[in-house]
């Protein structure tokens, strides 16, 4: 039986009584205002700006108008009835030139949300870095940089200074992952760099600044504030048990998963990514003590999950680009160059990827037996669809209420098995500018109508909504 399905569909599935739902956003995926109150450009300013970049040439420069909108917004997520809020702080924003002093505009608008949340009863939970490095940063250098981690720690003090009496929840990065291999190694993100060696370098810097802002948040924060981290965690199938495919898939999760978890979690890197990577890079960029410094304790571990991986061994030239990241002639595997991605069997979403809530329940195991008394939350999960508003106004998303219902269950039945799941945040509040996808990917539970900003919930929030009222599972449909 697929573990992810309710044995008995006619029980109600309950989660625990105090499962914290939420949604999530990042800064710029939704706020616009680029050049208001003195914020400067990130990466994906520059990014987005730069023509064949970004389908269709969209940028974030308007986005949802959040800047603007926020107090609308805010209101949505009343309807909603979700418990917590899931933002990113946007560093060009509350430090300008990425270093020296915070912005007292920018931080402003950081305090004006968190305030207005509270008042509504919902919990901001902030985080750190969503990917828009300021563009001055970049021009030193950027995450393959060391330098760039001391600086994300000097940033991360000035936000704890500023929200840390209403914050409670703290998110240091965002996947890092993508920050380090699509931004440096294949280029599908900003700042759209294709150097492998830059890529592994880049993921040292962005555990380092990791570490480096937990001990900064650590020493601001009161006792009871949670730090966390959001790892994109890979869930790795082999396309046979055959050891050279089995080896494929370890390959994989070591570049996807261990680079990171090995480090952060467990205090040192793992001997067979150094090796797998080893014409690539001789590491000489860890200094001694920075696995120490990398290692701190965490209060919740984020999880984003949309969809499985599944790979082979592969004795040709190396094929690039099939692995759902995003088509590019440079690969964002260092030192995988024969292992050959596939497409796993299933309904796919927009984005073409797969819908397979086993992953997930796979998944949420596998970090239960890891790293056992860790808090896990699912800091993000979801789907995009091409929806549209019907002649009567109304947007009909069938197919991403059954996404979200498959999920949940997934998550349900993994809580019972024993997963530590603390809480849930459905990937996204609005339809926003998704990254190298611009505005062609719709991830909101809110349709936004691009042309007059006007917010539509989906039906998909009209279930949602049942859901954050009682903890119960509700039916499809
Ligand atoms: C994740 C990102 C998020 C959004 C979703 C679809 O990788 O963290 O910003 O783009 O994918």
């Amino acid at each position: 039986m697929d573990p992810a399905v309710s044995p008995d569909a006619a029980a109600p599935l309950r989660f625990p009584p105090h499962f914290l739902w939420g949604t999530a956003t990042a800064a710029y995926q939704i706020e616009g205002a680029v050049d208001e109150d003195g914020r400067t450009p990130s990466i994906w300013d520059t990014y987005s700006h730069t023509p064949g970049r970004v389908r269709n040439g969209d940028t974030g420069d308007i986005a949802t108008d959040h800047y603007h909108r926020w107090p609308e917004d805010i209101e949505l997520m009343s309807g909603l009835g979700v418990g917590a809020y899931r933002f990113s702080v946007s560093w060009p924003r509350v430090q300008p030139t990425g270093r020296g002093p915070a912005s007292a505009k920018g931080l402003d608008f950081y305090r004006r949300l968190a305030d207005a949340l509270l008042a509504k009863g919902i919990e901001p939970v902030v985080t750190l870095y969503h990917w828009d490095l300021p563009q001055h940063l970049e021009d030193a250098g950027g995450w393959p940089e060391r330098d760039t981690a001391l600086r994300f720690a000097e940033y991360a003090g000035l936000v704890a200074d500023a929200l840390g009496d209403r914050v409670k929840t703290w998110t240091t990065l965002n996947e890092p992952w993508c920050s380090a291999f699509l931004g440096y190694g294949s280029g599908v993100h900003a700042p759209g760099r294709t150097d492998p060696a830059d890529a592994l370098r880049a993921a040292h810097h962005l555990n380092l600044g990791h570490g480096l802002a937990v001990a900064a948040l650590r020493e601001r924060l009161p006792e009871d504030a949670r730090i966390s981290v959001t790892l994109n965690l890979h869930h790795v199938r082999p396309l046979t048990d055959s050891a050279a495919d089995r080896d494929a898939a370890r390959r994989i999760d070591g570049l996807a998963n261990r680079v990171f978890t090995g480090p952060m979690l467990g205090g040192a890197y793992p001997a067979d990514v150094i090796e797998d990577t080893a014409s690539v890079t001789d590491w000489s960029f860890v200094h001694d003590g920075d696995p120490a410094l990398i290692h701190q304790p965490l209060d919740i571990l984020g999880v984003n999950y949309y969809s499985p991986t599944l790979v082979s061994h592969h004795d040709g030239p190396p094929l690039h680009g099939a692995d759902g990241h995003g088509a590019s002639d440079h690969t964002p595997w260092p030192g995988a160059d024969h292992v050959a991605f596939h497409q796993t069997p299933g309904e796919r979403t927009a984005m073409g990827w797969t819908i397979d809530p086993s992953g997930l329940y796979e998944l949420l195991l596998r970090v239960r037996d890891d790293h056992p008394g860790l808090p896990l939350m699912i800091t993000e999960n979801g789907s995009a669809f091409d929806d549209y508003a019907g002649p009567d106004g109304a947007v009909r998303d069938p197919e991403r209420v059954a996404y979200l219902h498959g999920h949940l269950t997934a998550v349900h039945r993994a809580i019972e098995a024993g997963a530590d799941v603390r809480g849930y945040f459905l990937w996204s509040l609005l339809d926003n500018f998704e990254w190298g996808y611009g505005y062609s990917k719709r991830f909101g539970t809110v349709y936004v109508d691009y042309a007059t900003q006007r917010r539509i919930p989906k039906s998909s929030a009209h279930w949602y909504a049942k859901l954050t009222r009682n903890g119960t599972l509700p039916p499809r449909d």
